[in-house]
């Protein structure tokens, strides 16, 4: 197969200035719910990108937990490879991809952890073994085998039988807290809509029209 011969035309939707929210976060969700019920193979993920402070970035899918007007929430393990980044670069991207409806949405922003509390809260909605996961799993760490890993799970799965799994203090949120955010829209002949919304720092948002 000829990579060139892989052509799609986009030709669903459109986009255009006068029908977007004035609130690039409530635009957002009308297009969220819309993956939703489209459903689109887990429309709440999404790249992240971060990056080291002399700019080598990296990138890899997790999951929108939460949004609102404050920013984009996801949760991870605070020592794992982003965590290090950010701890370091507090600036990130991210980026939404719903094929079906040939829409893309790309949000950037500062990163900031989201509170104790928050991550309390949150952790104890995971199932179970999610919970001991997290407890057991040194993310992005080299290790032995497989079968370090599981042996490590088995081990803190008999330490908590009781069902009792405090969060460890390396597992919890961040927020990205957007000061640019993109809709694109595909269209025909490669002209796709796209709209960018800019905070203002006096408040509210500027909105522009970029080439595709
Ligand atoms: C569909 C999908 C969802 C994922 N969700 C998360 C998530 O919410 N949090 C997370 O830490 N990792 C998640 N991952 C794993 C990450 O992509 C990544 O492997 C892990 O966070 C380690 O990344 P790092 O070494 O760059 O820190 C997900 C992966 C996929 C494919």
């Amino acid at each position: 197969m000829k990579l060139e011969a892989l052509r799609k035309e986009y030709e669903r939707f459109q986009l255009s200035e006068g029908e977007v929210d004035a609130d690039p976060i409530r635009q957002f969700g009308l297009w969220f719910e819309q993956a939703i019920q489209s459903e689109l193979p887990e429309p709440h993920a999404m790249t992240l990108a971060t990056a080291t402070p002399d700019g080598r970035p990296s990138a890899r899918i997790v999951l929108l937990r939460g949004y609102d007007d404050r920013g984009f929430g996801f949760f991870t393990n605070y020592e794992s490879r982003k965590g290090e980044e950010l701890a370091a670069n507090p600036w990130g991207a991210l980026v939404f991809y719903w094929h079906d409806l040939e829409r893309q949405v790309r949000i950037e922003g500062r990163v900031e952890k989201v509170d104790a509390e928050e991550s309390e809260q949150y952790f104890h909605t995971r199932p179970m073994a999610s919970r001991i996961g997290a407890l057991a799993s040194p993310q992005s760490q080299v290790i032995a085998s497989r079968d370090v890993l599981e042996s490590i799970f088995r081990e803190y799965e008999q330490r908590h039988s009781d069902g009792v799994v405090p969060r460890p203090a390396h597992w919890g949120g961040y927020r990205v807290i957007p000061d640019s955010i993109e809709f694109w829209q595909g269209r025909p002949s490669r002209l796709h809509d796209r709209l960018r919304y800019t905070r203002l720092p006096e408040g509210g948002w500027m909105l522009e029209r970029l080439a595709p």
